[in-house]
């Protein structure tokens, strides 16, 4: 289950997800050089169709249906090459038919087993650094999170089109990404992060991480992450990415750039016994002062 639009993380985590479904990610193992360049690829994908169709649906009619199609995201990989990066120029938008970083992260259980995955978001530092006065909270400065014309990127590098263009009353774009992943019906894993566009890679990692690499929650988190948007084609990694690997992402043609941490993300896993709780692991990121807490 993600978040619907005008929140993009939720169908972007999807179309990456199932483009990597039919590929041996756990067998080419963690951080080797051939998952980080699928994963890579995958993310490039899913950020071109970002730009491309997203938006408010009160006032674009998001392909929602097509692009989480099997179909639709099986024909994405078509021009995917194991060990070269295909440059983000010739990547395009997926041909759809129509028819068919201030930003908080909270993970909460309780021991029923009923969770919540809440992100929110003032957009950048203090937002607009605007007090409303005598009420005592802070104005955001959302209207960035729109592209204000079609190739010119925002704070976080994004850059958007028709689909996430500025009119009355629309809503932003925005890449939060809060999730809860049902196993057996039943609460599993619950994820979320700040980030700004690097919110939907982190938490596609950190699923990818535990679910495939079968990772604990805390290496999941605290393993050092990627992160590719499209535009610019670049490979962003953090610095305790590994060199050896780094250099291998250079020789298959991309260009990698350090950059800051990558998110922080706070998981919640819950394990279960039949209709019954047996415990439940919160891990708080090591990128920041976050915390994990049980009352
Ligand atoms: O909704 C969005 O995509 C942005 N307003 C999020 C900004 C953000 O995560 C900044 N925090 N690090």
């Amino acid at each position: 289950m993600g978040m619907p639009m005008p929140r993009s993380g939720g169908l972007s985590m999807e179309e990456m997800m199932k483009m990597i479904e039919d590929k041996e990610i756990a067998k080419m193992g963690f951080h080797s050089k051939e998952a980080v360049q699928l994963m890579t690829e995958v993310e490039r994908r899913a950020y071109a169709d970002r730009a491309e169709f997203m938006g408010d649906q009160d006032f674009v009619k998001v392909p929602v249906k097509t692009l989480s199609s099997a179909k639709y995201l099986k024909s994405r990989m078509n021009d995917f090459i194991p060990g070269k990066a295909t440059p983000s120029e010739t990547v395009q938008p997926g041909n759809v038919n129509p028819e068919s970083e201030e930003t908080t992260h909270l993970s909460v259980a309780d021991q029923y087993g009923n969770v919540v995955s809440v992100t929110t978001t003032l957009n950048g530092g203090y937002g607009s650094k605007t007090v409303v006065g005598g009420a005592g909270f802070l104005m955001n400065n959302e209207m960035d999170d729109f592209s204000v014309k079609p190739g010119v990127a925002n704070m976080y590098g994004a850059v958007g089109k028709e689909a996430n263009a500025i009119q009355a009353g629309k809503r932003m774009l925005s890449s939060m990404t809060p999730t809860v992943v049902l196993k057996d019906n039943k609460p599993f894993l619950v994820v979320g992060t700040p980030g700004g566009t690097t919110i939907p890679t982190s938490v596609f990692q950190t699923l990818v991480n535990i679910l495939e690499f079968g990772q604990s929650p805390l290496d999941a988190v605290n393993n050092p992450k990627f992160h590719h948007q499209w535009l610019p084609d670049q490979l962003m990694v953090e610095k305790d990415f590994s060199a050896e690997l780094k250099a291998e992402m250079e020789k298959m043609g991309y260009k990698v750039v350090n950059r800051g941490q990558i998110g922080r993300t706070e998981v919640i896993k819950l394990d279960w016994k039949g209709k019954k709780l047996q415990s439940i692991e919160a891990v708080a990121d090591k990128r920041g002062d976050d915390h994990a807490s049980a009352y």
